[in-house]
């Protein structure tokens, strides 16, 4: 079986290593990079690191208005279905890519399956909601990282070719844990203690791209005790400098003992991350991913938006949501504490494989997936 999986931005980059390695012991996979993220630090370094085969593609759409980039990448992964002729298409989660990479293979009838199906914020202001459920209306092989999301799913009335798997980003985090530890100099780089400091990322557009909310999260991170890192998306970096906060992103090549609350750092390497992850004493994100990542370290989080997607990690009290409120995240910041159990949730980490096994499954019988299971 031939297949084409389509990524392009960061996240998409970590999902699609542990499946790329399954899928390939058995079909052929055509890596298709859209060119969504395009600096070296956000996609390069990502390929090298997860040992991920270098695309056979890379459209090179980089960045643009949202209708812009999905059109421009829609045009270009056409023309790539149109020679390669895949038996089926491979989504990752919710960006533009993969709304344009499911409009392309629907368009084109080839079956397309989506890897964290049924996600929903029930927020359609984001843009991530609309590429989700886009996707998830076209998608024929529906793979889910928790009940919930079938859940979804079936309250929209797609009940076939639903399967639970588990979070494909559980195995990319064991399959780093032991690196990061061996690998990384991270914290001594940093002059940053075990336990002693908070790791902070902030890249949503809806706190980015609205001033009262940046400000107020970056005015929140300032008056934590404790050193705080913040990785910096390029985005959030060119609206800090247009919301006159430009002297903060100045620190990022200052020595860390010298700098004040938060300590701004240049987008860091997957390894890198995943060590201040785990030896943080607590995270602050308005990131999917790290939620989840904090969850599965045993790293209680606050999550600086008002709603999300992962809210298994709320129930079981390791996940609080703060939105952009000042207040809250300082005291947060300062007292949350989660309770002594965490159950494992999304899955035992071998999501990859059960992908794999419900694409051989699928590709033998197009369009005849199994039910929910
Ligand atoms: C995208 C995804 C988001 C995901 C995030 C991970 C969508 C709608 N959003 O958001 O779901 O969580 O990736 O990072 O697809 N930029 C650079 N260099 C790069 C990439 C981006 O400078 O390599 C800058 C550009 O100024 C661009 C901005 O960052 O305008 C935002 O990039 P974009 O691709 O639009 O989306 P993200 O915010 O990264």
């Amino acid at each position: 079986m031939k297949v084409v999986t389509i990524v392009g931005a960061r996240p998409q980059f970590i999902k699609a290593a542990p499946v790329s390695r399954e899928l390939r012991k058995r079909h052929v996979e055509i890596l298709v990079h859209t060119g969504q993220h395009y600096d070296r630090n956000m996609s390069d370094v990502f390929f090298d690191e997860l040992e991920i085969a270098p695309p056979a593609y890379n459209l090179e759409v980089g960045s643009g208005a949202h209708g812009e980039q999905t059109g421009l990448m829609l045009a270009r992964i056409e023309r790539v279905l149109e020679i390669e002729k895949p038996d089926r298409v491979l989504l990752y989660g919710d960006t533009n890519s993969t709304l344009s990479g499911a409009l392309a293979a629907a368009k084109l009838h080839i079956p397309v399956c989506h890897v964290e199906a049924g996600l929903r914020s029930f927020n359609r202001m984001m843009p991530e909601e609309i590429n989700r459920v886009v996707a998830d209306h076209v998608a024929d092989l529906l793979l889910c990282p928790s009940q919930t999301a079938v859940e979804n799913l079936k309250a929209e009335g797609i009940v076939r070719g639903v399967h639970l798997v588990g979070d494909v980003m559980a195995d990319a985090l064991n399959h780093a844990i032991e690196a990061a530890g061996n690998r990384s100099r991270i914290l001594e780089d940093l002059e940053l203690a075990e336990k002693k400091y908070l790791l902070a990322t902030v890249h949503r557009p809806e706190n980015t791209d609205d001033p009262v909310r940046l400000k107020s999260i970056m005015a929140a991170l300032s008056q934590v005790d404790d050193p705080v890192v913040l990785p910096l998306h390029p985005r959030t970096r060119r609206k800090l400098a247009e919301v006159g906060l430009a002297d903060q992103t100045s620190n990022i090549r200052q020595r860390p003992s010298t700098i004040k609350n938060p300590r701004l750092i240049p987008p860091i390497v997957y390894l890198d991350m995943v060590r201040l992850e785990q030896s943080a004493r607590m995270i602050l994100t308005d990131s999917g991913g790290i939620q989840k990542e904090a969850y599965w370290l045993g790293v209680p989080c606050v999550t600086l938006r008002d709603e999300t997607e992962w809210i298994e990690t709320v129930l079981a009290g390791w996940n609080t949501l703060a939105g952009a409120n000042e207040k809250r995240i300082v005291e947060l910041a300062r007292s949350f504490a989660p309770p002594s159990a965490r159950p494992p949730l999304y899955g035992h980490g071998h999501a990859a494989r059960l992908c794999a096994d419900l694409l051989d499954r699928a590709g033998r019988h197009p369009r005849l997936a199994g039910p929910e299971g």
